[in-house]
């Protein structure tokens, strides 16, 4: 029996495989060196990977940490946001944006959206109250927020705006880069991102000394020098080893962007008209961390492709406000009304930069053969 996915035409959804095959030669090595050098937690691979990332980001300071997750708590902590404090950010992203003000104490206020999915600037002006201590915009599936028009209305309020990088490693907003216009950027490493390693792994970026000092505390126990403790801080670091692969991945970061944007341009090309897809704002360079199409046929859609083994996710099908683990709050069903239809109609695609053009038009037969049918009809 020939394997489902033997048909070459048939794509996965993120090419990890093929990335690691790739860049082989260069992680396999680098795991040895960090393996023989029998360094393995802060050394000098988390302080060259740091100081690579930041001039990437065009930023003068980095901090390797665990997680994404922990890179927006860590980011808040610095600012010493806690109990009792409002951080404003949108429902419309992964749930560990808000797991990371909920790590602090402190308490997430969910605006809506605009047409890209994105943070609205005017609604979140509407929010700013006297508990607000930060404003954390999310560059979802690749694109940057309206970031000069936010960074206006938070500089009128004097609240810092911490940036949610963790899909948009080298997006940029006006000639800048995603991680690089607020107070402070976070950046996830998990293995399919953008900018991804091979296990769990995160970063600060900042331009403020004093910040990046307080992190470094903040990520290794609140640790000023060996056995003095400042600030009360937690153990997230950034492996040796993971650092030694980021750095591999990074002198590919905006090569393998680039062919995100190709394979973007293929979809474009066989799906407009057919189903709502992704719009790159002029001011923006888009670098589609995820390709998301829209349609009110989505979860026949979903089915038909799922049939003709195309993978597709959903990101994300249940709002952050409706999350059972933020009940508490007090959100219900209707109060943000442009998220929750778009968690009714949004269909993630495969997107990796190994994606070949045949594989991105077997998915874009799928769905118009789908339109064609009985199925529906295209928004
Ligand atoms: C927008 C966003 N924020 C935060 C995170 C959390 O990153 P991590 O999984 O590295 O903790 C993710 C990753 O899923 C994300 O997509």
């Amino acid at each position: 029996m020939p394997k489902l996915d033997a048909n070459p035409r048939v794509p996965g959804f993120s090419g990890l495989l093929d990335q690691y095959q790739t860049v082989k030669t260069d992680v396999d090595r680098a795991a040895t060196r960090v393996l023989e050098s029998g360094w393995y937690v802060l050394g000098k691979e988390v302080k060259g990977f740091e100081e690579e990332f930041a001039a990437y980001v065009e930023v003068s300071y980095c901090v390797g940490c665990a997680s994404g997750t922990e890179a927006i708590a860590l980011a808040l902590m610095a600012l010493d946001i806690g109990p009792g404090d409002e951080v404003i950010t949108v429902a419309m992203t992964a749930v560990p944006t808000a797991t990371g003000i909920a790590m602090t104490g402190a308490t997430p206020v969910f605006v809506d959206i605009d047409d890209n999915y994105l943070m609205d600037p005017e609604v979140v002006l509407a929010k700013i109250g006297p508990r607000t201590k930060a404003i954390l915009p999310v560059h979802l599936y690749g694109q940057t927020v309206a970031m000069q028009r936010l960074l206006e209305v938070a500089a009128k309020h004097g609240v810092p705006v911490i940036e949610d990088a963790c899909q948009a490693h080298g997006a940029q907003h006006r000639g800048l880069k995603a991680g690089s216009m607020g107070v402070m950027g976070c950046f996830s490493f998990y293995p399919t991102k953008n900018l991804g390693c091979y296990g769990d792994g995160g970063a600060v970026t900042t331009n403020n000394k004093r910040l990046y000092q307080k992190l470094l505390m903040l990520r290794n126990y609140g640790q000023e020098i060996r056995y003095i403790h400042s600030s009360n801080g937690i153990n997230s670091r950034l492996d040796e080893i993971q650092a030694a692969f980021l750095r591999v991945h990074l002198k590919y970061l905006d090569q393998w962007n680039g062919k995100r944007r190709q394979v973007a341009d293929w979809y474009k090309k066989y799906l407009s008209g057919v189903v709502g897809i992704p719009v790159e704002h002029a001011d923006n360079h888009h670098v589609y961390h995820l390709y998301v199409v829209e349609t009110d046929q989505r979860d026949a859609l979903m089915d038909y492709l799922t049939k003709n083994n195309v993978s597709c996710l959903i990101h994300y099908p249940i709002p952050v406000h409706l999350q059972k683990c933020f009940a508490a709050l007090g959100y219900k069903q209707g109060d943000l009304p442009h998220t929750e239809k778009a968690a009714r109609s949004i269909l993630s695609l495969p997107m990796h930069p190994w994606l070949t053009h045949d594989q991105a038009s077997y998915t874009c037969e799928i769905i118009h053969e789908f339109f064609k049918g009985s199925h529906g009809v295209a928004l």
